[in-house]
């Protein structure tokens, strides 16, 4: 069965929602993107990116919500009740989204629970959604191609990133090194990184395919933990690879290389 649908089951059967009734989940119809807002007036940073195209909100606005909002955005051209437009997004990843959406307001949030080593399904499916939560972020006017990661370390903490770009495009960065930059920094290990395996997994999300990790990121994690699971994924998470590291790139060249070949 797919992982989806196994994890909503799963969900369902074991945690209560948490979501807060005012908490807005927007979605543009032609992307299938979503963001989630606290407010109609932080709506207004979503004209940046989804120029030109339809946004559905997942309850139902009154008159003067619509009025004030139209006023704000030029761009909005119509409202619609989300459940009842099931093919916006398939109705297992909407009620997922809404069950994690307050975990989706910090940038480096703790997965609970996590004894270092056993990564469950409800660990991949927040990594996932975290990934997606920070694709959203993406700075790549050059590419148009937006990714999102995010990675895990054995401490529990998730840190993610997107991938932003540069008129000179050599200097763009992909949201895997973005991630793990944060990773790094925050974590604050320097190279015991490699030899405690500190990262633990890493999901890489975009739209339109699996978020595959290119050779350069792939070298990059390399270098932090061989074994780490690579979790790939689209947006809606109906196809996702996962992989140990290793697999993606054999003989992979990695600090302990450097243990016999070195001249004195
Ligand atoms: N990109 C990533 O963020 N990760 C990958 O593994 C592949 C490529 C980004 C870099 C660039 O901004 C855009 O996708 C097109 O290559």
């Amino acid at each position: 069965m797919r992982f989806f649908i196994c994890f909503i089951n799963f969900f369902f059967s074991s945690i209560s929602p948490n979501i807060h009734e005012d908490d807005l989940i927007v979605y543009n119809d032609q992307k299938k993107e979503f963001e989630i807002k606290k407010d109609l007036t932080s709506l207004i940073d979503i004209e940046n990116t989804w120029h030109n195209l339809k946004i559905y909100i997942d309850r139902n606005l009154s008159d003067t919500e619509k009025q004030n909002f139209y006023t704000t955005q030029g761009i909005v051209e119509d409202f619609k009740y989300l459940r009842h437009k099931k093919n916006i997004l398939k109705n297992q990843s909407f009620n997922m989204l809404k069950q994690w959406s307050k975990k989706l307001q910090t940038s480096i949030c703790q997965v609970e629970n996590f004894d270092g080593e056993n990564i469950t399904l409800k660990i991949k499916q927040a990594l996932l959604i975290e990934a997606n939560r920070s694709r959203s972020h993406a700075y790549a006017p050059y590419s148009k191609f937006h990714v999102g990661a995010s990675i895990l370390t054995r401490s529990g903490k998730v840190y993610s990133g997107c991938n932003f770009e540069n008129a000179a495009y050599g200097n763009t960065i992909c949201a895997e090194r973005s991630a793990i930059a944060k990773a790094v920094s925050e974590e604050n290990r320097g190279i015991s990184l490699q030899e405690k395996q500190d990262i633990v997994a890493i999901a890489v999300v975009l739209r339109g395919g699996i978020g595959s990790p290119c050779g350069n990121c792939r070298q990059a994690l390399y270098e932090f933990n061989p074994d780490m699971l690579v979790i790939m994924s689209d947006i809606d998470g109906e196809n996702i690879i996962e992989k140990p590291l290793h697999e993606l790139i054999p003989y992979g060249f990695g600090p302990i290389s450097f243990d016999n070949a070195k001249v004195e």
